[in-house]
């Protein structure tokens, strides 16, 4: 069998033909990509920090197993985001990776004490702006020496935190400049305790740009660093990208568009993207009875990025009603149809609708109306 049709064909498998063709983009790779230039930017700071102590991955493969991906980073059973709803499972053991952290326990079985590992993750998710079904992080992790705390564990633990936050808030300054605003809010991640993500204001508002913490005992106890302290970190690099370079739309990441990849230069944190001429969207509204179990946000949307790959905008549900004597629901969705790159005409948008509703009842069990 194909690569491809190994990695589409099995019955739990919900990796779309549109999910698999990301595989191997590699955008973080690409130099004078703006998701490089911040890998850069991110990896020239901890160099500075610590010259030579961070080890440095950016072509691990995204298909790794389950177990990686959420029981070696101590994710309970039945947590949200082991749902097929959330994740793409290959096969009921294997997972496009949802977050870096899933390269955690095995990096340090390979005994690496500090590492920084870049690359892109999946998420079945609503369609907007700001979401795309892949997108990029980068992990760190750093495990302290004894002799840096004294060797006591509750020290050890305070000087994690201390030293997390000191490293993460320099971060921010060195990538949104000197004098950026952050603040720290507590969070919950089942591979830290405590947790935090970070905040700064930026534009007048306050955006979350990463969550960290210090690194659960056990996951150090279980990959060769018994007894140790350590903390980690995960980031989103769109969500800061996107802030710094001003770049108003998730999708133009991907466009093949040298108006877009020509604005940026490798080095250079403080270009403001000057946006093209924006072509117009094109609206379409569909109404359906949800069938009676089984429908979610993230199925449809899923169907509408098959149809339409990178033309759909948004979707959004637009009126929800339950019938009130046979109890069914049905729901409205605004679709947005724009491109990045050209004017859409109608014959195309029809095309791509009339396989959304047909998938909508084929696939979906939804009934039009
Ligand atoms: N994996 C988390 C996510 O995707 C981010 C994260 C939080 C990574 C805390 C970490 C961490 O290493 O310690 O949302």
């Amino acid at each position: 069998m194909a690569q491809q049709e190994v990695l589409t064909s099995h019955p739990f498998n919900n990796v779309t033909e549109n999910i698999f063709s990301k595989i191997g983009a590699n955008l973080h790779r690409r130099q004078n990509h703006p998701i490089c230039i911040i890998k850069e930017a991110i990896y020239d700071f901890f160099n500075s920090q610590r010259p030579g102590t961070y080890a440095k991955f950016d072509e691990l493969h995204p298909v790794v197993s389950a177990a990686a991906n959420f029981d070696e980073m101590l994710v309970p059973a039945g947590h949200v985001s082991r749902s097929p709803n959330d994740t793409y499972y290959i096969d009921a053991d294997t997972v496009l990776r949802c977050h870096t952290s899933a390269h955690q326990a095995a990096t340090l079985r390979q005994g690496h004490p500090a590492f920084l590992i870049t690359g892109d993750v999946y998420r079945r998710d609503s369609i907007d702006q700001s979401h795309y079904p892949v997108f990029h992080q980068m992990e760190g992790l750093r495990v302290l020496e004894p002799d840096e705390y004294g060797g006591d564990p509750a020290a050890g633990a305070a000087a994690a935190e201390r030293e997390l936050k000191e490293l993460l808030e320099g971060l921010a300054q060195h990538l949104f400049g000197s004098g950026t605003e952050c603040r720290w809010v507590d969070a919950y991640f089942p591979f830290t305790t405590p947790s935090f993500e970070l905040e700064i204001f930026f534009n007048g508002q306050w955006l979350e740009v990463l969550g960290c913490g210090v690194v659960e005992q056990q996951i150090l106890d279980k990959n060769g660093f018994e007894g140790r302290r350590a903390w980690a970190f995960g980031l989103g690099l769109e969500r800061l990208a996107m802030v710094l370079f001003q770049i108003p739309d998730i999708r133009l990441f991907w466009a093949e568009d040298q108006r877009f990849l020509k604005q940026f230069r490798a080095g250079d944190l403080r270009t403001a993207f000057k946006p093209y001429s924006k072509y117009p969207a094109c609206f379409k509204d569909v109404s359906f009875w949800l069938p009676e179990t089984g429908f979610t946000e993230n199925n449809l949307c899923e169907v509408v990025r098959g149809a339409a790959g990178d033309l759909v905008e948004a979707v959004e549900l637009i009126d929800a009603f339950t019938h009130p004597k046979t109890g069914r629901t049905s729901n409205c969705f605004r679709i947005s149809y724009r491109s990045m790159e050209r004017s859409l005409n109608d014959e195309e948008i029809n095309a791509i609708q009339a396989q959304v509703r047909e998938e909508l009842t084929a696939k979906l069990g939804a009934e039009l109306r």
